[in-house]
């Protein structure tokens, strides 16, 4: 049988829904959803992400030979069981919500797949990988090695969430796993939300605090919170959490042991919280370099891949770099679940037996990331035109040297150019520039620009030749996954007894706007392969002012996904004060008035809504003719029960009949009372299913659960015995793809 052809990957129904295609082996493209849809972390099924795909190969479903989904949804769905088992009656407030979304289109995913993919062969295979063997595979296949140690380290999957295995050609050995609920991904995000940001999208911020404070807590943690083994496993205490429940993440105890209550969105961040985000991001940091040790002792790898949530943490990244555990470092740009969609798709192609050979080279098989839509010039400038935007277009070198002199007058530039990144962060083709040696431009940028705290550090972008002349960095960094310091020669001393925000006011460096208050740096490294374009520019910004370093930052607003269309780009830039956009070879200057922007283009595009009722004039005429029949029926009853009499009754069946007549002939009459039906209709199944779930949970998963916790049958390991040597459980192998379990 051949290897399949067109291989599709989704991922979906957590965080970061995305779709990724491969072709004889080959990434062709790969896309997250909120990039479509505007909303940030979109989780739905990855309907514009795949349409995307399709489109960019110029595919149709029929000719999809494989769709894999990234994890295994009956293994998902029986530990969210088991974990209810283990705290019932805790947890009943989630429990109708949790399984009446997975009893929707998340349990029964084949049917869900070819109902939202019409089309689709009968011998199209669907496939189903383990959540850590898809992030296993988006971190060992496009790598650039043939042999590594594969360390995986996440929130949670089906029930691993911390795995260490080997790759080698086609094959990844999965070795050891730590399994729920001990999870580093979801011990950070408690921490997260107890800093008052948001989860699966505020660890950034967390960890950009994280310099501004002292570890004070760090032994609290590791005393009360989290047991670590010198092998880098490790057990959560879930005295002080409250996540199995499923409605916080901490509790009272976890408040009581940090000095406080929780912070609240948006509240005043104090020395406290800054105090707390150093501390986890230390035991954090601890945990990590153990964890790339035992990998390399357990595999004997000089070559390590990453992957999951916690791979993003840079700044742990960048330690593991800097210790020399590993003689080489690849992290999946997408390490988080968007990259889960590559993964699976990635293990479905090298898990059929007639695959070719593996080919490694120097670089990996990422493509610079740059895997997502992208807009030709006369595209562009039909959307210009649309919005009446008055612009210049130049071409090549005078370009170039048109950004250069921008940014070098100070000038924050919108930079959209080619396909957009896949993963959490903007390369370069979807950036924000500046120029790194100003000292106002970092919070220029962030309070005017991109409206966000104005705590947080931008990245630099540098030519790889050059990163080691302002960095104590010299490996490729191409996906700004590693921190690095500050080259001590480019430092400034920081003025003595200053503390907290006030160092931001401090100058740090020769590079203010990117360089930390400790001096770090998420470095991003561009070699004239990746991405042609940004070398060029770097390299006559390094000729023009002997500076090889720009401010690089993802172009979007505060809560917002990154710009994907130049639609999406204009209005952004409208929205900000950002004073130039280069688009394609397109300059667009902020000069409201003069270039006649629009008042219509400073709305934000709505964010199209899914309907949640079938509507149309079928469906108004079936409610027209059913409330008919509901008539009669009334009124036959009234008869029955001789309210009333023959000839009333006569005469009341007049009504009925002037109803269908009026639904036949004018269904639209009905458009409101059948969305009002409908909706009724919805909200009593809701409750009534609600009450069910309710009933199963009280009456027989409670005494379920109760009866094996007097048997003493942990299922979900909540204390394993703390003076074991290790918490690590070995790995069985990865069960067949065609399989849900
Ligand atoms: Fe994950």
């Amino acid at each position: 049988m051949p290897a399949p052809r067109n291989v599709l990957g989704i991922s979906a129904y957590y965080h970061d829904a995305a779709a990724a295609l491969l072709q004889d082996g080959k990434i062709v493209c790969a896309a997250q959803e909120e990039r479509f849809t505007r909303r940030k972390n979109d989780a739905d099924f990855p309907t514009n992400a795949i349409q995307f795909c399709l489109r960019y190969a110029k595919l149709v479903p029929a000719q999809l030979d494989t769709v894999v989904f990234y994890d295994k949804p009956v293994m998902k769905f029986a530990r969210l069981l088991e974990t209810y088992l283990a705290v019932a009656p805790g947890g009943w407030r989630t429990f109708p919500t949790v399984l009446s979304n997975w009893l929707g289109e998340k349990l029964d995913l084949r049917k869900t797949i070819r109902a939202r993919l019409p089309g689709l062969r009968a011998n199209c295979q669907i496939l189903f990988a383990e959540h850590h063997q898809s992030h296993a595979a988006s971190a060992f296949y496009p790598s650039p090695f043939n042999e590594a140690a594969i360390l995986t380290v996440d929130g949670v999957g089906e029930w691993a969430t911390t795995t260490i295995g080997h790759g080698q050609g086609h094959q990844i050995q999965p070795l050891k796993e730590l399994r729920f609920p001990h999870s580093l991904g979801l011990l950070y995000s408690a921490f997260t939300d107890y800093c008052g940001f948001r989860i699966n999208s505020g660890e950034y911020k967390l960890m950009g605090l994280a310099p501004y404070g002292e570890p004070k807590f760090a032994d609290a943690i590791r005393r009360e919170l989290v047991d670590v083994k010198p092998d880098g496993s490790f057990r959560l205490n879930l005295d002080y959490f409250n996540f199995l429940r499923g409605v916080t993440m901490t509790n009272g105890r976890f408040h009581q042991l940090l000095g406080g209550p929780p912070r609240q969105p948006e509240g005043k961040i104090d020395h406290r919280h800054m105090d707390v985000a150093r501390s986890i991001q230390l035991v954090t940091e601890e945990i990590m370099l153990h964890l790339a040790h035992h990998a390399r002792e357990v595999t004997g790898s000089r070559n390590l891949c990453l992957a999951g949530g916690v791979a993003l943490n840079c700044v742990a990244n960048g330690l593991i770099l800097r210790e020399r555990i590993f003689d080489r470092v690849w992290i999946q740009p997408a390490a988080g679940d968007a990259g889960g969609a590559l993964g699976a798709a990635l293990a479905a192609w090298h898990w059929h037996p007639d695959t070719p050979a593996r080919a490694t080279g120097p670089d990996d098989a990422m493509q610079s990331s740059l895997l997502g839509p992208e807009f030709s010039d006369p595209e562009i400038e039909a959307v210009l035109h649309r919005h009446g935007v008055v612009f210049q277009k130049l071409q090549g070198s005078a370009l170039l040297d048109c950004a250069v002199d921008l940014l070098k007058a100070g000038k924050v530039v919108g930079w959209f150019q080619g396909r957009t990144e896949f993963g959490p962060r903007a390369l370069g083709n979807r950036s924000i520039l500046g120029d790194a040696r100003l000292p106002h431009m970092q919070s220029v940028i962030n309070l005017k620009v991109k409206f966000r705290e104005s705590f947080r550090p931008f990245a630099p972008v540098v030519r790889r030749e050059c990163v080691a002349d302002y960095f104590e960095l010299d490996a490729d960094s191409p996906y700004m996954l590693f921190t690095a310091p500050l080259r001590s020669e480019l430092r400034k001393p920081l003025p003595a007894g200053v503390t907290g925000m006030d160092l931001l006011k401090a100058g740090r460096s020769t590079v203010p706007a990117i360089t930390h208050v400790d001096y770090s740096a998420r470095v991003q490294t561009v070699a004239h392969a990746g991405n042609p374009l940004l070398y060029d520019l770097l390299l006559r910004f390094e000729r023009a002012t002997g500076c090889g370093v720009l401010v690089n930052t993802s172009f979007n607003v505060r809560g917002e996904p990154i710009v994907c269309t130049p639609d999406d780009a204009y209005r952004c830039f409208t929205n900000t004060e950002m004073d130039f956009l280069i688009m394609g070879s397109y300059v667009i200057e902020r000069t409201a008035g003069r270039n006649g922007f629009r008042a219509a283009a400073m709305q934000p595009r709505p964010v199209e809504m899914k309907p949640d009722l079938k509507d149309g004039p079928g469906e108004w005429r079936k409610s027209g003719l059913k409330t008919a029949l509901g008539l009669v029926i009334l009124s036959s009853v009234l008869r029955w029960r001789h309210i009333l009499t023959n000839d009333l009754w006569l005469g009341a069946l007049v009504l009925p009949g002037i109803v269908a007549i009026c639904a036949w002939w004018q269904p639209h009459w009905f458009r409101g009372l059948h969305r009002l039906l409908t909706r009724l209709g919805l909200a009593i199944s809701q409750f009534i299913g609600r009450l069910l779930l309710l009933f199963f949970f009280f009456f027989i998963l409670t005494p379920v659960g109760l009866i094996l916790r007097l048997a003493g049958k942990d299922a979900l390991q909540l204390r394993p015995p703390r003076e074991a040597t290790t918490y690590w459980q070995p790995a069985k192998a990865y069960g067949p793809l065609d399989r849900l379990f």
